[in-house]
């Protein structure tokens, strides 16, 4: 399975901000030496009324990347009175691939619980749209010993709906302990290597036979400084990548890790 290089640009760009950012990332990309690019899928969430600009911008990707793009957020119904959202449909008309789900700030802000969460999932995957769902602890939880608890009842019940012959290729999970996100502080190996190791045995529990190649990405504070290190621990699949997407130079040596 490739690893997954994920960017979420959050509330940040407008469109003519995200097709420069875009086109440099492609630039880079295209021109910067990497390794192995048949071993990686690079991803890039913008926001919903950025995706022209990914779109125009991905046209001039080399062959070899595999390189594409998805929506933060939607609302899980095909089209209807629900004033402010964002469907599906839409997102892909503009050639959108993947959502995010779950994301501690759609927990926190907006106040998105796993029921309500699972039926997200649910509905992406049903409408064949890939899905990275988001899990983690806050740091309240983990001081209270709760880590296991927290990440069993977010997977639990925010897979709760999968349908039957999803593709595997289709669901990740990233793991993004809150108290690293957009905080400048990452996780220790050790903390990312215990969480990620749970994270597979509940997805064993959860998903069965599909739980070995569900990638598992990490989450929060990642830079081009710790990605390579990050990459290297066992059961991380890929990275997320917040703050440090934002920029293409860091974001492309993040992807050449
Ligand atoms: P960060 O954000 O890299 O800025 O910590 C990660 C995320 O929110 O997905």
């Amino acid at each position: 399975m490739k690893k997954l290089i994920a960017a979420n640009w959050k509330m940040y760009k407008i469109p003519a901000q995200a097709l420069e950012t875009a086109k440099e990332l492609i630039a880079r990309l295209n021109t910067e030496p990497m390794e192995n690019p048949k071993d990686k899928e690079i991803v890039v969430f913008a926001p919903s009324i950025a995706l022209p600009s990914v779109l125009v911008a991905k046209a001039t990707i080399l062959p070899e990347f595999t390189f594409s793009y998805g929506a933060q957020n939607f609302y899980p119904a095909l089209e209807g009175a629900y004033t402010g959202e964002t469907s599906l449909d839409m997102v892909k008309s503009v050639g959108a691939e993947w959502a995010l789900v779950g994301h501690s700030e759609r927990r926190a802000i907006f106040g998105e619980k796993n029921d309500f969460l699972a039926t997200k999932v649910e509905f992406a995957l049903n409408n064949a749209v890939r899905v990275i769902y988001c899990i983690g602890e806050t740091l309240e939880e983990r001081e209270e010993g709760k880590l296991k608890e927290v990440l069993a009842s977010q997977l639990k019940e925010g897979l709760a709906l999968l349908p039957q012959d999803y593709k595997v290729e289709d669901l990740a999970i990233a793991y993004e302990p809150v108290w690293a996100i957009g905080t400048g502080k990452v996780a220790s190996e050790d903390d990312i290597l215990e969480a990620h190791a749970l994270v597979r045995e509940l997805l064993v529990e959860i998903l069965a036979n599909k739980a070995t190649e569900t990638r598992i990405l990490y989450g929060g504070s990642v830079k081009p400084e710790n990605a390579k290190s990050i990459m290297a621990i066992k059961n991380v699949d890929g990275v997320l990548v917040g703050g440090a997407s934002l920029k293409a130079d860091s974001f492309s040596e993040i992807a050449r890790a």
